[in-house]
């Protein structure tokens, strides 16, 4: 008995360190068969759209940019951003519903932490007596296009940011609560009162924001906005479009060589507002075409952005299914952005500390 079990054990150990050799050995457009095959911070997958079949490994990390810089003003900074991050594919409503709304992203919000995601689209609700997270219409949500109360995935913002004391998380909310307080009580509920930036440090006029290593030390660590003006005097939740601009999202965001802003924010080259956000996904979030949309096209759309922005790199760079490209993709994109910002080039990962760009 004992030695086949021994046997059997070492025949695993001998898979899973071969396994483990080749798991480390694929780089970014090399065939592969799983994930596992891949280097870190790649996954395996097939861009069909992009007419390929042959699995790749392709980007879902950008470089983080704390990681060459920690003390430039925030609007320095160029985050991964993802467009309705609570609509998971294949989630269940926790009203125990079938969800019939669209879906946009493949992952939880604590593996998008993970992977590097620092700006978050969400849409919260009133609903069941409670703030929810719905992807919904008419400002009102239902059973169908509930996914969960806000408070769980707040926390699991909360408790990243208790991990991650270098970390900076913005959130970016489509804002349909009605009910007196009632952010403020779901994020207080949440513990995430303590981590809030202040709308008073925030610039008004153009200018720098604070440097991030001061938001940090001050563990003012994460950036809310919302879509509904009156909250900023209600609630001293920042309205989004006094601090930043916003391209069309949808469909009018996808045309290429253009670069509009959306209807609530001022216009791009408006530099009275510091921060610069990119929308990148359709009107109808499409998990096999986001692949080849957050590709090639993603790439022309920032620098198209740039230059409607009167030369500002995007902070924002936001985009459905994150994790899909047929490369180097919405990691690569933002990478670019941080390595024009910090060094002025767009080899992020040759740029140095300095601010220089090295070979
Ligand atoms: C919606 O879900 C709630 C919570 O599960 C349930 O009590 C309610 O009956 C549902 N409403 C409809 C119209 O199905
Ligand atoms: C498909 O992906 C490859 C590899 O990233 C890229 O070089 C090529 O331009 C893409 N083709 C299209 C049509 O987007």
């Amino acid at each position: 008995m004992f030695p086949r079990l021994l046997v059997f054990l070492v025949a695993l150990l001998i898979q899973s360190s071969f396994l483990l050799e080749i798991s480390s050995a694929l780089k970014e457009g090399k065939t592969c068969i799983a994930d596992r095959n891949c280097d870190a911070g790649l996954h395996c997958e097939t861009c069909i759209a992009n007419s390929s079949f042959r699995p790749r490994c392709s980007r879902t990390q950008p470089i983080n940019p704390i990681s060459k810089a920690k003390g430039l003003p925030f609007n320095k900074y160029s985050w991964l951003t993802t467009h309705n991050s609570f609509a998971r594919l294949g989630e269940v409503s926790r009203t125990g519903s079938v969800i019939l709304a669209p879906t946009n992203q493949q992952d939880s919000i604590t593996s998008q932490l993970n992977n590097g995601v620092r700006g978050f689209m969400l849409d919260m609700y009133d609903f069941l007596n409670d703030v929810w997270l719905c992807h919904s219409f008419d400002g009102m949500c239902f059973n169908f296009t509930a996914f969960q109360p806000a408070i769980n995935i707040l926390r699991e913002f909360q408790v990243f940011l208790e991990k991650n004391t270098e970390e900076v998380v913005t959130i970016i909310i489509e804002d349909y609560v009605k009910s007196p307080q009632g952010l403020t009580k779901v994020f207080d509920a949440a513990g995430l009162r303590k981590f809030m930036f202040p709308v008073a440090r925030m610039p008004k006029n153009g200018g720098d924001w604070p440097r991030l290593d001061d938001m940090v030390r001050q563990n003012q660590r994460m950036l809310v906005f919302t879509s509904d003006l009156r909250k900023e005097a209600t609630e001293g939740i920042a309205y989004q479009w006094n601090y930043m601009v916003e391209n069309q999202y949808g469909n009018g965001g996808l045309k290429a060589g253009a670069c509009p802003n959306r209807p609530q924010s001022k216009p791009m080259s408006d530099k009275s507002k510091s921060l610069v956000l990119v929308n990148h996904f359709p009107d109808a979030a499409d998990v096999i075409v986001a692949c080849r949309q957050n590709s090639a096209s993603l790439l022309e759309s920032i620098k198209t952005c740039y230059q409607a922005a009167g030369q500002r790199w995007p902070n924002f760079i936001a985009v459905d299914f994150y994790k899909r490209s047929d490369g180097g993709g919405a990691p690569q994109a933002v990478d670019i952005a941080n390595g024009n910002l910090m060094c002025g080039c767009d080899n992020f990962a040759s740029c140095k500390a300095d601010g220089k760009c090295g070979q």
